[in-house]
């Protein structure tokens, strides 16, 4: 399959994959729920009742969109001081009107937060788009507090070649096909499936947070093949 926008380690990633979540802002939070039937408002769901996230702690949404966690970790507690980051001004233009949280432009390569910022941290479906995502995590270790907690949800690359099989044969025929009915950017889903099928397998994604300097670092697939959630705590 080929893909215009460039994939981790190729040259020019990070603008192309700003550009191209600016041009689908408009039409994001629709193809998310069509595409993953609403499961995935229950995957950020069950990440937030992992974290658990308390009145007057600090939290940041990192790679944040339209700011869906930030908003579902608002409600759960009401007293939380929550920030969206992300690189995309559309997208976070969204997130903005929807939840009327603080949010700021940023690119997760090197976070404007002073160390030890956050008490937690969440990253839904945004790690996969890093240029590299080793150096997120870096970022995310030094701007969380000793003992903060990490969430990570993603479509980390699957390693069983059963639900491969299963999950390229929908990447392959029902994702296009929805793309071209919901976006003007067909690109993009050619570029989600690309990106999910090079990224990092769960197992590997937990040894370079653990090289990062997480501990307790804890592993889940919600969805076999598709979709994984990782929990860590800063060392
Ligand atoms: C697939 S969306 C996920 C949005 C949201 N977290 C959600 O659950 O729907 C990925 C987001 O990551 C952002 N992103 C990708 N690379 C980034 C980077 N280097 N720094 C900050 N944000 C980035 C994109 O702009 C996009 O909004």
């Amino acid at each position: 399959m080929s893909v215009n926008v460039p994939l981790p380690g190729e040259a020019h990633r990070g603008s192309a994959v700003r550009a191209m979540f600016d041009r689908i802002a408009p039409r994001y939070d629709l193809l998310n729920r069509v595409m993953t039937l609403k499961v995935d408002q229950a995957w950020r769901r069950r990440l937030l009742s992992d974290l658990a996230p308390k009145d007057g702690e600090r939290m940041l949404d990192l790679c944040a969109g339209t700011m869906d966690v930030a908003d579902l970790a608002r409600r759960r507690a009401p007293g939380l001081r929550v920030t969206g980051a992300d690189f995309s001004m559309q997208m976070l233009r969204r997130g903005v009107e929807k939840t009327a949280l603080p949010a700021s432009q940023a690119d997760a390569m090197a976070l404007p937060f002073l160390d030890a910022r956050f008490d937690l941290a969440t990253v839904t479906f945004g790690m996969r788009n890093l240029e590299r995502y080793e150096v997120g995590l870096a970022e995310l270790a030094r701007v969380l507090r000793p003992g903060g907690r990490l969430g990570v949800l993603e479509f980390f690359r699957s390693e069983s070649r059963g639900s491969r099989l299963v999950h390229g044969a929908y990447n392959r025929l029902a994702l296009p096909v929805l793309g071209r009915i919901l976006s003007p950017d067909p690109e993009a889903y050619r570029y989600l499936v690309a990106s999910m099928e090079r990224f990092a397998s769960r197992v590997e994604f937990e040894d370079a947070a653990r090289r990062a300097g997480f501990r307790e670092v804890r592993g889940e697939t919600l969805f076999p093949g598709v979709c994984g959630l990782v929990t860590a705590v800063r060392a």
